[in-house]
């Protein structure tokens, strides 16, 4: 794999109306990271988190965010592992900023959904990693996934999106010039209806995604595979998967995609197994 191909491996994909890429492929323009989010303070940390990272003659290389889902398990987007090397591949948990040092543990094999068409559909894999995260409640925890009841989640619902986004410059740089944002970005927004959403120019969305957008925010590269949740009566829930947006991220016009996890709670339960 070429270098700028591995570069752009978290590059959050591309539609409506700037026109459809592939998630390999350059943009002209790639701002930095979650746009309109904020760092988490210091101190606290979002314990479901996790930074997905590649191995290379560089070092270790942020490329995507994921999720715990259990000590052994990262939900995560298909289009963060396919084509990769799994025994390159690592997670590290338990973590604010990049530059910490966390709980590294190592990818054994990622499970790709049947169905996963780029920029279409199941948008999402799940990895199994060793050793187990130590799960502690404070900076290592699992979130909740599985659907409650026969709740769609619609439009109006608030949700929060973290991640680290990738360093992009354009155009690419030798791997040692790349500057990676090191502190996780947050950012709260809204979900909106799938036929708004379609309304808003992604007009391929269907019920197995979910879009969110609010002004001048959004997701971006590098957020990709990362964990959209919200607030339910039980704590808090993943309700999506960062999926694709379009080139210039929050821009307030356009909606970020998400899979829709509930769609898929029970095929990833089945991926717990073994
Ligand atoms: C995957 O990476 C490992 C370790 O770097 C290497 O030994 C192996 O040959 C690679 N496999 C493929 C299919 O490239
Ligand atoms: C939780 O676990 C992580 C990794 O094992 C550790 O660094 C951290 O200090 C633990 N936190 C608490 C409060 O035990
Ligand atoms: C975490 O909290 C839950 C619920 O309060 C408790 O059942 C569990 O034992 C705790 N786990 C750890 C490792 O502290």
């Amino acid at each position: 794999m070429g270098l700028s191909e591995l570069l752009l491996i978290g590059v959050i994909t591309v539609g409506g109306v700037f026109g459809r890429l592939n998630s390999r492929q350059p943009s002209g323009y790639t701002p930095h990271r979650i746009v309109g989010g904020a760092d988490i303070p210091p101190g606290e940390h979002v314990p479901y988190q996790v930074s997905l990272q590649y191995r290379t003659r560089g070092g270790q290389m942020h490329f995507c965010g994921g999720s715990i889902i259990a000590d052994n398990r990262i939900l995560t987007a298909a289009h963060c592992c396919q084509g990769l090397n799994a025994s390159r591949m690592s997670v590290v948990a338990g973590i604010r900023g990049l530059n910490e040092q966390g709980s590294r543990s190592q990818v054994l094999s990622y499970s790709i959904h049947p169905k996963y068409k780029e920029l279409v559909t199941s948008d999402l894999a799940v990895l199994s990693i060793k050793p187990p995260l130590k799960l502690n409640n404070s900076t290592i925890t699992a979130i909740e996934y599985r659907s409650q009841g026969k709740d769609f989640v619609g439009g109006g619902v608030p949700v929060t999106l973290t991640g680290w986004g990738l360093r992009l410059p354009v155009p690419f740089p030798f791997l040692e010039n790349v500057n990676y944002p090191n502190v996780l970005q947050r950012m709260s927004y809204h979900t909106i209806s799938n036929t708004e959403c379609r309304n808003a120019g992604m007009e391929s969305v269907t019920d197995t995604e979910i879009c969110a957008r609010g002004p001048f925010r959004g997701a971006c590269s590098g957020d990709s595979g990362g964990p959209l949740v919200m607030q339910s009566k039980n704590g808090l829930h993943q309700v999506g998967i960062v999926s694709y947006g379009l080139v210039v991220c929050g821009l307030y016009i356009s909606p970020d995609v998400y899979t829709r996890v509930s769609t898929f709670s029970s095929w990833i339960g089945n991926q717990m197994e073994s």
